[in-house]
C-alpha cells in the first residue's frame, strides 16, 4: 500500500524556515516506507481570498470548483488526489500566516460545495509552526489551522506524547527562541533539535495513522 501526503508551505519566504521545517516532517513520513510526499509553497502564487460569492454552493461543478481563476485551480485537485495534509505555517500576530488564511478559506469548497463537499473527509491533517520567539503566538497559531482542519472535515492529528505541543510541530526560528537573530543562519530553526524531532515526529505518526485509515477502509470494502 502506497500514501500520498502533499505539504502546503504558507511562508512567502522561499526556501524559509517554514519551507526547511515542514520538509523535515515530510522526510521522516518517507522514511516510514511507502509514502510518497510532495511540498506545495503558497510563496509567489496568487491565491485570492474567498470573495464569499457562494458560487461554489450553488454553482460549483465537477472540474470547476470555484468561481475564481487563480492558482487554487491547480491546488485543488492535488488535494482531492492525496491522503493526507500537512500544512505549515510562519507565526504572524500569533496566528497562521495571511497566505496560509487565504489558502485555508479557500477550502470552503470542500465543506459547502455543492459537488465537492466532504471530499477531504477521509483524510488525515497535520499542523506545523515556525515562530521568531518562545511561546509567543505559536500554540495559537497551531489552533488557528486546526480549526480549519476539523471545518474542512479531515482527521487532525498531533505529535506523539512527549514532542512539545499537543496541537502540532512546533519551530523555532531565532536562538533558542531568545529573539536572537544571527546573520549568518538564516534557517535558524534546523538548529532548534526539539523543534525539528516535533517535526519529524509528527510526520511519522501522520504517515502511520494514515496508513491504519487506508487499511481500514481496504478491509471494509471487502467485508461489503
Ligand atoms: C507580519 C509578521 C508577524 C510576525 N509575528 C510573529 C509572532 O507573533 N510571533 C513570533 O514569534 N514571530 C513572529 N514573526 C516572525 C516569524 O514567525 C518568523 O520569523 C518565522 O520564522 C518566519 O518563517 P519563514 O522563514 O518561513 O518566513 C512575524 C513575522 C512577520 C513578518
Amino acid at each position: 500500500m502506497e500514501i500520498n501526503i502533499l505539504g502546503i508551505c504558507g511562508s512567502p519566504i522561499k526556501g524559509g524556515n517554514t519551507e526547511a521545517f515542514l520538509r523535515e516532517g515530510l522526510k521522516a513520513a518517507e522514511g516510514t516506507g511507502g509514502v510518497k510526499t510532495k511540498l506545495i509553497t503558497l510563496a509567489g502564487k496568487d491565491i485570492k481570498d474567498c470573495r464569499h460569492c457562494n458560487w461554489c454552493i450553488r454553482k460549483q461543478e465537477e472540474g470547476k470548483l470555484c468561481a475564481q481563476q487563480d492558482d487554487m485551480a491547480e491546488i485543488y485537485p492535488e488535494l482531492l488526489q492525496v491522503d493526507a495534509l500537512l500544512l505549515a505555517t510562519p507565526v504572524y500576530i500569533g496566528r497562521l500566516s495571511g497566505y496560509m488564511a487565504c489558502f485555508t478559506d479557500r477550502l470552503r469548497v470542500f465543506a459547502w460545495g455543492n459537488v465537492y463537499q466532504g471530499k477531504l473527509g477521509s483524510k488525515v491533517g497535520g499542523a506545523l509552526a515556525v515562530s521568531w520567539g518562545r511561546n509567543y503566538g505559536i500554540e495559537t497559531a497551531l489552533l488557528s489551522i486546526l480549526s480549519a482542519l476539523f471545518m474542512m472535515g479531515l482527521i487532525p492529528v498531533g505529535p506523539p506524547h512527549g514532542y512539545g505541543s499537543p496541537f502540532g510541530a512546533c519551530g523555532l526560528a531565532s536562538e533558542h527562541g531568545t529573539g536572537k537573530f544571527n546573520r549568518e543562519d538564516k534557517l535558524g530553526v534546523l538548529r532548534d533539535e526539539y523543534g525539528v524531532k516535533g517535526a519529524q515526529a509528527l510526520g511519522k505518526r501522520v504517515a502511520e495513522i494514515t496508513k491504519l485509515i487506508k487499511a481500514g477502509e481496504a478491509t471494509l470494502s471487502h467485508l461489503s
